[in-house]
């Protein structure tokens, strides 16, 4: 696993673009694995800026978002279909039928789950996959106890990640109660992986990603099992890692002919 420590939330922005940028130049019909929430707004931000300079297009892209709450309306602001709308299909140019969420108002929800899987693995499976990480360690909404084996399927959020994303809703009891999320084993398939977290408060979630134990607890510590995992973070993001100084020195002598993708 690759640590990457950065000083600003901005930054991270820019360095998991670039990892993303880099896909998509040497592949234009690469499929972009999209995380929603606040960590990846920077990356998507530094992404729109280098299709607005003509550097990158995912004109020929596809992407497959992690999950979508179940029982809001599609056109609901908050659904992640309404978001990966917003701040990804239109300002980075994507073709809006290249791009799919779960379907979490699908009447059998097990069936949607299983086409879900079945159209990533159409496209060829994901070339690099964009994470965020919640406080108690889930990756997509993986909540602790999901098996490193899951695939897409639905499953009940923690009450500490509806409490979390409260802040996106009017009242507590308007976040939904379950979702559909790609599985740990759907994440483990992608190609590459990048995690990007920032603020203090993701400190405690990033130490046991990525210095915990194994352990199904901690869903997002299933990123020690990847080949090609990077954790890109700013500065209260990495302040619980024991290693940081391991991590920092590594990355500042990184070798031009050392590469982890
Ligand atoms: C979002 C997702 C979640 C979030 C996590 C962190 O698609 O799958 O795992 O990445 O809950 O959320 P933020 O970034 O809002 O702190």
């Amino acid at each position: 696993m690759e640590i990457v420590i950065l000083p600003t939330p901005a930054a991270v922005g820019r360095a998991a673009a670039a990892r993303i940028a880099a896909v998509v130049s040497a592949r234009p019909a690469a499929t972009i694995g999209l995380a929603t929430g606040s960590s990846p707004q920077s990356t998507y931000t530094d992404l729109a800026r280098r299709v607005r300079a003509g550097e990158i297009s995912f004109a020929h892209a596809r992407g497959f978002a992690l999950d979508e709450y179940v029982g809001i309306p599609l056109d609901h602001p908050e659904s992640y279909a309404s978001i990966i709308a917003r701040d990804v299909i239109t300002p980075l140019g994507f073709v809006p039928s290249r791009v799919q969420v779960p379907d979490g108002r699908a009447a059998d929800l097990d069936h949607a789950a299983k086409e879900y899987e079945d159209a990533i693995r159409a496209a060829g499976g994901i070339d690099i996959q964009i994470l965020g990480v919640g406080t108690n360690g889930h990756i997509g909404f993986n909540e602790p106890g999901s098996s490193f084996a899951s695939r897409t399927r639905i499953k009940t959020l923690a009450p500490r990640t509806r409490e979390d994303n409260a802040r996106f809703f009017a009242r507590l009891d308007d976040v939904p109660t379950h979702c559909v999320t790609q599985g740990l084993g759907t994440i483990l398939d992608a190609h590459a992986l990048v995690l990007v977290a920032q603020g203090e408060h993701k400190a405690d979630a990033v130490a046991a990603v990525v210095e915990g134990p194994l352990t199904s607890f901690v869903p997002g510590s299933v990123l020690q099992l990847h080949e090609r995992a990077t954790v890109i973070v700013d500065e209260a993001a990495a302040s619980q890692l024991r290693l940081i100084d391991y991590y920092r020195y590594t990355y500042e002598n990184k070798p031009a002919w050392q590469r982890n993708h």
